[in-house]
């Protein structure tokens, strides 16, 4: 079958919204074609030049961000720390992995959400369930559930303003390596990773100094920290409407990220997702678990990467402590055996959420960390390298997950619980998380 940014229309297109108002839809859609597009085609290529060198073992990738961004964040604050935990972290991970760190955001763009069912019911009353901003609103009324084609423009907008803003900072030397005094956080001062944290900020700092003093090289614009974009292609009205062909390049484009990923419940090989992920120029990424079948494999890898290009696709694996050491090492050798070039991340996340015994969706440190280190292990064994990690997290002193050195127990989850939908590390467990994967890196 010939593919265009819309031949996806022929195939099962699982968790898409139903808006009461088609023509409504066609139009924003419309309105949405002609506007400017959020990253351009060269950033989109450097970072599949970038995630080859990772899979290469030469990078390492820290994707982070919320779960779904909601409207009401997109405030400086909030967009500077999600910042600001990131360049931590991945400063850490410099030093850890002795390796550049590829910062890969799941934010400007990560919307909408895929949901376990397609109503939800409460005392009795059924109405469509939230799937994310961009398509309709948490409150359980019938009006702010029926989705509105209207907030795909609100939402691209946001994305807008938040890359715009990111943008203007990162130039603005917000995370220059000479400058890590800018990037603080009032918590450093009272972490248990304190010292550990000055340490490697000085061991970052008298290592630029001696580049540039004694070998008299500048450290230049390769030192300033970039960020790439990344959010779970998931409404393809929406990325279809973003997918572009440009000037002096050949092929389509999606340019509302530099890297799309397909989440668990649509990577079906036959389904619409992977349908239009095939087309587009941009590095992929799809997350795979324990459902993931040695056939499905075969079949991405003939869609997706026909020529087995590295840097093209990325398996995002999330299995949970559990499941890992039995389901990874088989996935590992699917991979192999139809000749798959791809980058491996870690997301240690979605398979560690649990719900507490009072009904709140959690997830546990020590877990996440565990998988992590399986992670690490698996690969290693195995003669390869994991190249990456995916973490939900905020800049924010959310109370969502349990456990870490200073973190939330069960009860005091309530105190400040406010994600929609998946639970995140906080500031303080992200960096912790950071410095543990950074000893892991280090000390094997
Ligand atoms: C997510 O990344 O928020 C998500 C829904 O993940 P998955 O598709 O792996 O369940
Ligand atoms: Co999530």
């Amino acid at each position: 079958m010939q593919w265009s940014p819309d031949s996806w229309r022929l195939r099962q297109a699982l968790q898409q919204p139903s808006y009461p108002d088609a023509a409504a839809l066609s139009n924003v859609l419309a309105e949405l074609r002609q506007l400017p597009p959020l990253v351009t085609s060269w950033e989109i290529l450097q970072l599949r030049e970038q995630l080859a060198e990772a899979a290469a073992g030469k990078r390492f990738v820290l994707q982070g961000g919320d779960c779904a961004e909601r409207f009401v964040d997109c405030s400086p604050r909030r967009i500077a720390n999600m910042l600001k935990v990131l360049v931590q972290m991945s400063l850490v991970l410099v030093v850890g992995g002795e390796r550049p760190v590829i910062r890969i955001g799941r934010f400007a763009g990560q919307y909408a959400k895929p949901r376990s069912a397609d109503t939800e019911t409460r005392n009795g009353i059924e109405l469509p369930a939230y799937r994310g901003d961009i398509v309709n609103r948490p409150e359980f009324n019938a009006e702010a559930r029926t989705p509105d084609p209207q907030l795909l423009l609100r939402g691209y907008e946001r994305a807008a303003l938040t890359l715009n803003f990111i943008r203007a900072l990162v130039k603005g030397g917000f995370a220059d390596l000479h400058h890590p005094e800018y990037f603080d956080l009032d918590w450093v001062a009272e972490s248990p990773h304190r010292d550990d944290y000055r340490r490697m900020v000085d061991t970052i700092a008298e290592s630029l100094r001696f580049m540039e003093n004694v070998l008299g090289v500048r450290a230049g614009e390769s030192d300033r920290i970039d960020f790439y974009t990344s959010h779970e292609a998931l409404h393809l009205g929406y990325e279809e409407a973003q997918t572009r062909t440009v000037p002096r390049r050949p092929g389509y484009f999606n340019l509302a990220s530099h890297f799309p990923w397909v989440g668990l419940r649509t990577h079906q090989p036959e389904g619409a997702h992977i349908e239009y992920m095939r087309g587009i120029e941009n590095p992929i990424a799809i997350k795979v678990g324990s459902n993931t079948t040695r056939e499905h494999v075969a079949r991405w890898l003939d869609l997706l990467d026909p020529g087995r290009s590295p840097g093209r696709l990325t398996f995002i694996h999330r299995f949970g402590v559990k499941r890992i050491a039995e389901g990874l090492p088989n996935l590992i050798e699917s991979v192999r055996a139809e000749g798959g070039r791809a980058l491996w991340i870690c997301d240690a996340m979605h398979g560690n959420t649990q719900t507490t015994s009072s009904g709140v969706k959690t997830r546990c440190f020590e877990d996440i960390y565990a998988e992590l280190e399986q992670a690490f292990d698996v690969h290693r064994r195995m003669g390869q390298h994991l190249g990456g990690v995916h973490i939900e997290l905020t800049g924010e002193n959310v109370t969502e997950c349990i456990g870490g050195s200073r973190g939330p127990s069960e009860r005091d989850l309530a105190r400040a619980y406010e994600s929609e939908v998946d639970p995140r590390l906080n500031y303080e467990q992200a960096i912790e998380l950071a410095f543990l994967i950074a000893g892991k890196m280090k000390n094997g």
